[in-house]
């Protein structure tokens, strides 16, 4: 069975009230019906703005990250359950933002996925290498030891409601994708590493390609057998770029 494309624009730490409201009214003016999900990530104190704008629209919510805890003293951070009163549906773990300015560690993301698959929310696992660890020929022992992470912390079945976002470090925005063939390679990995513990899921699961992602780069990229869609940053953030992306991917 084909895997469902999708189209991911994580906004980062942009926008406002107006400009978000703007883009928002933007895409819904320029999207057609399209057969695969569109999710837009905004920033934490926008979520309820952006999920009353979207409410009568296709378009889903994530958040951007999420604390591993229920609830308590844990001073500036915000608990799934909040989350969901503002209908969010998805929550991006372990960007590469996270993992280097803010220390995320794999365990750390093992532990957010676990709590996002737990409250019922789909995490978008977000992994990827740097450019050093590339060139040291790296790239799929670190895909495979940050994957295996979240599968220490929960079964290999969780794998079909996990979303996994492969973002080499090197091509977020630098404006230098990697070839489609490049991710496409890494991506093969990935389902193939998932098939050792379970074949029919790596069949399932939807793996998404992020790194300087545009509407002309992106037909080729979603060409490839093993890209299901696209986690885009600085192009999610303009109207025809985006509604290009989600057209690109049929
Ligand atoms: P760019 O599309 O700006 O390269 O960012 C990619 C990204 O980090 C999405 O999460």
């Amino acid at each position: 069975m084909a895997r469902k494309k999708i189209i991911a624009g994580n906004w980062k730490m942009n926008g406002s009230l107006e400009s978000n409201e703007a883009l928002l009214e933007g895409i819904f003016a320029k999207i057609e019906s399209n057969n695969s999900l569109v999710i837009v990530s905004s920033p934490f104190p926008y979520l309820g703005q952006v999920s009353e704008l979207i409410k009568k629209s296709p378009i889903s919510l994530a958040a951007q990250n999420v604390s591993q805890y229920v609830s308590g003293a844990y001073t500036g951070e915000v608990s799934l359950e909040m989350l969901k009163n503002f209908s969010v549906e998805y929550v991006l773990i372990g960007h590469s933002e996270r993992r280097t300015y803010y220390n995320e560690t794999d365990s750390v993301i093992a532990e957010k996925t676990k709590a996002v698959l737990e409250s019922g929310l789909r995490p978008i696992l977000c992994i990827g290498e740097t450019l050093e660890e590339r060139q040291s020929e790296q790239t799929l022992d670190v895909c495979a030891k940050q994957i295996d992470a979240v599968l220490n912390a929960v079964d290999v079945s969780s794998f079909e409601n996990i979303v996994v976002a492969y973002e080499p470090v090197w091509a977020i925005g630098t404006g230098l994708s990697a070839t489609a063939q490049q991710a496409q390679d890494v991506h093969e990995f990935i389902r193939k590493h998932v098939a050792t513990h379970n074949a029919s899921v790596a069949e399932k699961v939807q793996i998404l390609y992020g790194g300087s992602v545009k509407a002309d780069n992106s037909k080729e990229l979603f060409s490839m057998p093993d890209i299901d869609g696209a986690l885009v940053g600085g192009a999610s953030l303009i109207v025809d770029e985006f509604v290009g992306i989600i057209k690109a991917a049929g």
